[in-house]
This record gives C-alpha cells, structure tokens and sequence, in this order.
C-alpha cells in the first residue's frame, strides 16, 4: 500500500505492474532527456542575436528535427503496446472472481467454489481496530492464493465503479450491464488496497478493496 510520502508508484506485487514500472521508467527517461534538450536550446536563444545575412532555409536541419522525434516516439510506442498486449492475455486462470460494483460497495462471487459470495464494506473510521487503516480497510477481505492466474470479472449494479489495485497494476470499470475481464498473478502474501477510481456519487471515496494474498492451501482451506 501506499504510505507517507511516497509519490512514485507502488512496489509491485505482480509481473505485469513490475513491467509497467520499467515502462515508466523507460518513458520518463526519454521524457528527461527531451526536456534538457529543448531547456538547453531554450535557454541559448537568450544569448543569440538572431543575425545571419545568407541565412534563408535549411532542407537538412528541417530534416532532422522532423524524423528524429518521430523515431523517438517509436521507442515509446513500440514498448508501450508491447505491455498493453501482454496485459490483455489471459493465462488459463485457476480461480475467477467476479467483482460487482454497488453505492457503496463492492460484492463478490468465487462462481468455481459453490457459490461463495459476500458484500464488502468499508470499516467505518469509529469502528476501526488500533491497527486498522482509517478509510481503506473492508470488513469481508477477498482472499485469494498467490502464485495463481487470477481472472476478475468486473461489472456493477447501480453507476459506473471502477476496480483499482495499484500495486497489481490493475484497474477495471464495473459498467452496468456489462462485463468487463482482466487478469493478474500476486507473487506474494500480503494485503494489497485499492480503491474505486470512476467518479460513482457522494461516497465515492469509501468503497475501498482488500486482497488478501495467502499460499495456495491455505486458499482451499478457506473456500
Ligand atoms: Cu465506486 Cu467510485
């Protein structure tokens, strides 16, 4: 989760969120070096007289600035749908777990294990435990086993919510009638938080989610 000043991204708890840190990365490097650049010529024309007698045009300079930031941006584009194909594969899931939106509230449905379904409120802050955290925890957790594909199915019931967990590297709309599918794999136990991040009404900010991720047994256990 995220705590006191962190403004970067979450650590990762997933393969796919640790390629979209690289990737972020990668762009905001080249973003860097755009910037110094263009501050560094910016900042020469200070000191230029704008005097040049032959000066009337310039086919190779015009050239280059041209196709360089075209080739530039390929190495933005090319990595960029690289990640959005390989966040778009299912890898036959072991578990699917359905996620519906509600004002408030998230529910959800294991449909592989009879049926297993239960709404999940926040923890109000009055009834919060010591070592709580105020406005993100839930009362009923999603538990699911690490080291699995996970497939979620996300829809809602009522206006358009939105499924977050940052450090999964997923965010799904729950649109009404609708379906949405994504999928993820948590590489280790832990509690991982997320939020609805789709504008849904006056308690937006209090449907929070919590994943439990335990070892595989002890998932089965608990179905
Ligand atoms: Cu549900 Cu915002």
């Amino acid at each position: 989760m995220s705590t006191w000043a962190n403004l970067g991204l979450q650590d990762s708890a997933s393969p796919l969120m640790e390629q979209l840190i690289f990737f972020h990365d990668h762009a905001l490097l080249i973003l860097v070096m755009i910037t110094v650049l263009v501050g560094y010529l910016m900042f020469m024309l200070f000191f230029n007289s704008y005097i040049n007698r032959f000066l009337l045009h310039g086919q190779l300079i015009e050239m280059i600035w041209t196709i360089l930031p075209a080739i530039i941006l390929l190495f933005i584009a090319l990595p960029s749908l690289r990640l959005l194909y390989l966040l778009d594969e299912i890898n036959e899931p072991s578990v699917t777990l359905k996620s519906i939106g509600h004002q408030w509230y998230w529910s959800y449905e294991y449909s592989d294990f009879n049926n297993v379904e239960f709404d999940s409120y926040m923890v109000p802050t009055n009834e919060l435990e010591n070592d709580g955290f105020r406005l993100l925890d839930v009362d009923n957790r999603i538990i699911l086993p690490m080291n699995s594909q996970i497939r979620i199915l996300v829809t809602a019931a009522d206006v358009i919510h939105s499924w977050t967990i940052p450090a999964l590297g997923v965010k799904v709309d729950g649109t009404p009638g609708r379906l949405n599918q994504t999928n993820f794999f948590i590489n280790r136990p832990g509690l991982f938080y997320g939020q609805c991040s789709e504008i849904c009404g006056a308690n937006h900010s209090f449907m929070p989610i919590v994943i439990e991720s335990v070892p595989v047994n002890n998932f089965i256990k608990w179905i």
